[in-house]
């Protein structure tokens, strides 16, 4: 037998064990691991979803968080997630490549105006269609949680595109975000999210870019002195489980659970809006970062440093799926 049919096996035994479990009265346990701190969007979301799970379905499901990449990396988690090791995780957008190139639509940058435009994208015909788009290797998207817009931490102010030539960028896993460093003559790595402040304070990166929410509750700004508020990528999340897990629910709790994510993500989503504000504030008052704002006729130059890349990435990602996000910022 292939390694792929005794991984798929152990991975149905699993299944089979928690869900017959679940009708001798024992509670089905949902893992739900994530890289982020829990004072983050996400973060604050999967602990809602836990305790309103407990409060909804106490007895029959238990929701286990674990965050800070306690449990997997998000290299690591989607395969975990297809052994049955976990059954949801909610990687960044830009980390799926491996499964889907459908979703490299959401790092093109300055793709979306703001975050207004992002819901109407994401809740529409494409966004809601792209939740599916992993579903041929058995991973189906439940829904988008919001984190924020990226802006662009440096070791030296970054005003201009060519302020950025050599410097090295650590990057989520993602072709298009390598793409766009690469676009400014810059060097993209990609590395986890657990090694970007000790990349920083050690110097072996120059930059990276992030959200606000991410920056403050990893220290970034206490080892990088500039960050660029450039706006110019998104930074969201994937819901995701296994179809096979999903699917195998019973009857009787799957449509309970899916409103328990719905309001968590909701209130996730408010979080969210709160620190793109509250965050940057904290990290502004701190005086260990300077915030640098952008003219616009600066900011239209790193437009249109990194246009080239939508042309790029059209053929894998759509043009149909471009246009359709496009229109969502009108
Ligand atoms: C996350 O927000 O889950 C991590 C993002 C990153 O890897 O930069």
């Amino acid at each position: 037998m292939s390694v792929k049919k005794v991984l798929h096996a152990m991975a149905v035994m699993v299944l089979v064990l928690g869900l017959a479990g679940a009708a001798f009265g024992a509670p089905i346990v949902i893992k739900f691991s994530h890289v982020v701190a829990e004072d983050t969007p996400k973060g604050q979301m999967a602990n809602k979803f836990r305790d309103l799970v407990k409060e909804r379905l106490g007895g029959k499901v238990v929701v286990e968080v674990y965050p800070n990449s306690q449990l997997f990396d998000d290299d690591k988690v989607m395969s975990a997630m297809l052994l049955g090791d976990v059954q949801l995780g909610a990687p960044a957008l830009s980390k799926f490549e491996k499964y889907t190139k459908k979703l490299q639509i959401f790092d093109l940058p300055f793709l979306f105006k703001d975050m207004t435009a992002v819901d109407a994208f994401q809740s529409g015909p494409k966004g809601q269609e792209l939740l599916n788009s992993m579903k041929g290797v058995g991973i189906l998207g439940l829904g988008y949680i919001h984190n924020g817009l990226k802006q662009l931490g440096s070791s030296k102010p970054l005003r201009v595109p060519a302020d950025a030539k050599g410097l090295k960028f650590r990057i989520m896993t993602s072709d298009v975000l390598a793409a766009q460093f690469e676009a400014l003559q810059a060097v993209p790595l990609k590395k986890p999210f657990s090694e970007v402040f000790t990349l920083l304070q050690t110097r072996a990166i120059d930059g990276q870019e992030n959200t606000w929410s991410n920056m403050y509750t990893q220290k970034m700004h206490e080892v990088q002195p500039y960050i660029t508020e450039s706006n110019h990528g998104l930074l969201d999340y994937m819901l995701v489980t296994t179809v096979e897990f999903w699917e195998g629910l019973p009857k009787d709790i799957k449509p309970e659970l899916e409103k328990c994510l719905k309001d968590a993500t909701a209130y996730g989503n408010k979080v969210s809006a709160d620190k793109e504000v509250g965050d940057r504030k904290l990290i502004k008052d701190s005086g260990r970062t300077q915030i640098i704002e952008l003219t616009p006729a600066e900011r239209q130059q790193w437009v249109e440093a990194m246009k080239p890349v939508w042309k790029k990435f059209e053929g894998e990602i759509g043009k149909d799926m471009i246009d359709a996000a496009v229109a969502a910022n009108k």
